[in-house]
């Protein structure tokens, strides 16, 4: 008989950040609580002594106080035990250079999981992937604990950070000004004025007042100038 294959709920963009201790390369930790009020980019990769990863390390770390101004900590997480952690991250420190980056220290912490508690938590662990390492995921969590975007890339794929960083951007940004952004925003482009919800806000914007513009009644962009995102 084939051997029942467990299914583990994945969390979801809208549900509660799942809770866990755990050891870090930066003492203990318990997530989320640990980081109240600020955002989490919470992030796994499969393996300590891996290119793609320390590749990934070294930018997120040259990174990190981009990602501290704008109120977000950064916590990542491989299935290996912290002497690894520590061993790999002096590594990259003393020996590892990358597109013009060296001596790159990382100062967020990195998660030991090599139960494993952890990256099933979260479903980082796609079988059909890889059933003993983690994939590359990466969760935004707000400063309530509640999950509000999941990236995963496979195994051979470096993530690209600008991406991350515009994601942030962008969900802060819509929290704050209560717009939506459309396509390859970038901050200081147009963003979107939320779709109309009644017959008579349909009418209005069709009038394109203040600075509002509308292609039609749902589709109505307006100006979100540069100095009003918070960006860094
Ligand atoms: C890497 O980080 O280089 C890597 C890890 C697992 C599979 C393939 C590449």
């Amino acid at each position: 008989m084939e051997p029942i294959e467990q299914v583990v709920a994945m969390p979801r963009i809208g549900d509660k950040a799942p809770e866990f201790k755990a050891v870090t390369t930066q003492g203990e930790i318990n997530f989320p609580n640990d980081y109240k009020d600020k955002w989490i980019i919470l992030f796994s990769h499969p393996a300590d002594f891996t290119p793609v990863c320390t590749s990934e390390f070294m930018t997120f770390a040259k990174m990190e106080p981009e990602f501290t101004a704008l109120n977000c900590q950064l916590v990542g997480l491989s299935i290996d035990g912290l002497y690894s952690h520590i061993a790999w991250l002096r590594t990259i420190q003393e020996k590892i250079e990358f597109k013009g980056m060296k001596n790159i220290e990382v100062k967020f912490p990195l998660i030991e999981d090599i139960s494993m508690e952890v990256a099933k938590k979260y479903g980082m662990i796609q079988p059909g992937e890889s059933s003993t390492k983690a994939v590359r995921a990466v969760f935004f969590i707000d400063p309530k604990g509640m999950i509000r975007a999941i990236i995963y890339y496979p195994l051979s794929m470096g993530r690209n950070f600008d991406e991350l960083k515009r994601a942030l951007i962008a969900m802060q940004t819509a929290d704050t000004f209560g717009i939506a952004t459309p396509a390859d925003w970038r901050p200081g482009d147009d963003v979107i004025v939320p779709t109309a919800g009644s017959c008579g806000v349909a009418k209005e914007r069709m009038e394109n007042k203040d600075d509002i513009t509308c292609s039609d009644w749902f589709f109505c962009t307006k100006p979100l100038p540069l100095e009003k995102v918070k960006t860094k």
